[in-house]
């Protein structure tokens, strides 16, 4: 039976069941072939949504508008920076005032303490467009992906390789909840961090999957199914990037250590990419790269979880 979902927020992966994470993916599904065959369902006509962002974006701002645009609904894209909040209003009273104007807000900030204040205080649900803890929307396009590609999630070797940050936080949890064996390659010191860690493994137990932390990126890259990477230095963390480039050289996915990967492998990464650090040309624009089928997901996934959220 379909579970409902209507009201909630979308802050964290770990929030939510396998079965209904797995209903947003079947609901991905049906919306993206909608939309190839010009037959959008109109779910949200009439509602507004606002769309606000702390740090910059491309991908999840247009995919966020269109989504929006396709289901009926109007997006009011909002950049903190000219809104009340960058004189001091607190994140309380902007959510309450949102709460009685608009049906549902999608936000992108630095703590994932903004999107709780904003979820308890608005009232209305609240979709986590990227945190420094974590981007659940990216992970969701990407398991569709996944699926798309591999035409299944449970069993296949994941593994992400690099900064242990937002984006390797959601795809442990949602590797882990959706039975893979999720791997990470990372240097000492920017492994993800243990609570993270932890509650995958309890995930990953139950749904038969496993958890591997390494240094090594050989080790974590043998015979993998996904190879995936991000930025080495994220929105906010510029002034690191010179001393983190050195040390995550190793990490690079580069043709070399893709050998070492199962020969039908797929490349993953959330995009934007730094050429030439964290991935080289030839990789992403190479035979087993998935990136803009990737992106494109996004906009599928983002009405799903819009259309059954709100
Ligand atoms: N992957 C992603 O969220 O891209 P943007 O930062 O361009 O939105
Ligand atoms: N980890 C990156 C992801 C960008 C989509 C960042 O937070 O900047």
């Amino acid at each position: 039976m379909a579970v409902n979902l209507k009201g909630k927020s979308f802050l964290s992966l770990k929030d939510f069941t396998k079965e209904e994470l797995e209903q947003i993916l079947f609901q991905g599904e049906k919306v993206k072939i909608e939309h190839y065959s010009g037959k959008d369902e109109q779910s949200l006509k009439g509602k507004s949504i606002a769309v606000i962002f702390e740090k910059p974006s491309t991908r999840t701002r247009v995919s966020f508008a269109v989504a929006i645009n396709e289901l009926g609904a109007f997006p009011l894209i909002l950049e903190t920076t000219n809104m009340q909040i960058n004189r001091g209003e607190t994140i309380a009273d902007t959510a309450r005032t949102l709460g009685r104007y608009v049906h549902g807000i999608v936000a992108r900030v630095y703590s994932q303490k903004t999107l709780e204040e904003l979820r308890d205080y608005s009232g209305i649900p609240v979709i986590n467009a990227l945190s420094d803890y974590s981007h659940p929307c990216q992970i969701m396009g990407d398991l569709l992906t996944i699926k798309e590609k591999k035409e299944k999630l449970e069993g296949i070797k994941v593994v992400y390789l690099g900064d242990g940050n937002n984006v390797a936080n959601s795809l442990l949890f949602g590797g882990s909840i959706f039975g893979m064996h999720v791997r990470v390659g990372s240097p000492k010191g920017y492994e993800p961090i243990k609570e993270v860690v932890e509650l995958s493994k309890k995930f990953a137990k139950n749904s038969k999957g496993s958890i591997l932390i390494t240094n090594d990126p050989k080790e974590a890259v043998k015979d993998a199914d996904v190879v995936y990477t991000d930025v080495w230095a994220s929105m906010g963390q510029e002034s690191e990037h010179d001393k983190r480039v050195k040390l995550m050289l190793p990490y690079q996915i580069n043709d070399e250590l893709l050998k070492h990967a199962d020969k039908d492998n797929i490349v993953m990464h959330c995009l934007p990419a730094h050429r030439g650090e964290e991935i080289t040309d030839s990789v992403i624009d190479g035979s087993h790269s998935i990136v803009f089928d990737q992106a494109e997901n996004r906009l599928h996934i983002q009405k799903a979880i819009l259309s059954l959220l709100i």
